[in-house]
């Protein structure tokens, strides 16, 4: 396999666009929008960035949009790589180690989960308080030779300054936004009602196939990170009727609305925060 350097795809991304975010949003299912509102905006297909995976899944594009929104400098990433796909965590995690060469401070990963909680209901979002990791992989496995400390401390995954803005971005949107351990499995079958009654034993409040790997490595590279759920079922055994992935898209267009005005209140205060806030 031919292996790009992340360095390489930033200088494709700073020859884009003039304007230097310092947030990058990842949408992932569920969160597909054309972002018509944003300004200035340079948009770039996957596959003409180097390194970055191709997507091959119903509901991700596989584009790269830089632009203004809400007058905040923001890079928006329509779509990713899954493990399930196939893709090696190296490929799944390469976008994100762009960005921290391209200079991307701030990292907001976005995601479709079942809940597990009882009392979490479809429609709702969940803002990552933490992670377990049950893909049974790890993206920093063999990543020894890059220079950066395979030990990462993911004692603080996810940064309370992205949460707080998270939730304000909830209270002036009017979402009402839960809080949970979300758990990563490698999919794609959904899981068993047995398996999602041992993760609640566990302290899991939604489960997903995402998400976990691009967090990891977004710490290794000192990224600070954000993380939201749309929970668009109940996990498997919690609900009537049987999951699909269509389902799970179509459950994510009728909350589309809420999850696009939360983004777009987030990105707005994102761009508030002092220059130098740790
Ligand atoms: N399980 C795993 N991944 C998911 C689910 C689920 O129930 N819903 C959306 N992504």
């Amino acid at each position: 396999m031919k292996t790009f350097s992340p360095q390489l795809a930033s200088r494709k991304l700073r020859g884009l666009s003039p304007l230097r975010p310092r947030l990058a949003i990842v949408l992932g299912t569920g969160f597909d929008f054309p972002l018509d509102a944003l300004e200035q905006t340079k948009r770039v297909s996957y596959s003409g960035l180097p390194g970055f995976p191709r997507v091959g899944v119903p509901g991700h594009r596989g584009e790269l949009i830089i632009g203004r929104w809400e007058g905040t400098p923001v890079i928006v990433l329509r779509g990713r790589a899954h493990f399930y796909e196939g893709h090696p965590l190296a490929s799944v995690t390469f976008p994100v180690r762009a960005l921290a060469a391209y200079g991307i401070r701030d990292l907001l990963l976005t995601n479709a989960a079942g809940a597990i909680n009882p009392s979490f209901r479809t429609g709702d979002f969940m803002i990552l308080k933490d992670h377990i990791n049950f893909m049974g992989a790890n993206p920093l496995r063999g990543t020894l030779s890059r220079g950066l400390s395979p030990f990462v401390d993911l004692s603080r995954t996810y940064d309370s300054t992205l949460r707080r803005l998270l939730r304000q971005a909830g209270r002036v949107s009017g979402v009402h936004l839960r809080h949970g351990i979300y758990l990563a499995v490698s999919g794609p079958c959904y899981e068993t009602p047995a398996e999602i009654r041992a993760f609640r034993r566990l302290g899991a409040d939604a489960v997903g196939m995402s998400t976990v790997p691009e967090a990891i490595v977004a710490r290794q590279c000192g990224l600070r990170v954000g993380a939201l759920s749309g929970l668009t079922n109940l996990a498997a055994g919690l609900g009537k009727s049987p999951l699909t992935h269509t389902e799970v898209l179509e459950s994510a267009m009728r909350v589309r609305q809420k999850a696009l005005e939360l983004l777009r209140h987030f990105t707005r205060l994102h761009g508030r925060l002092p220059k130098d806030s740790d």
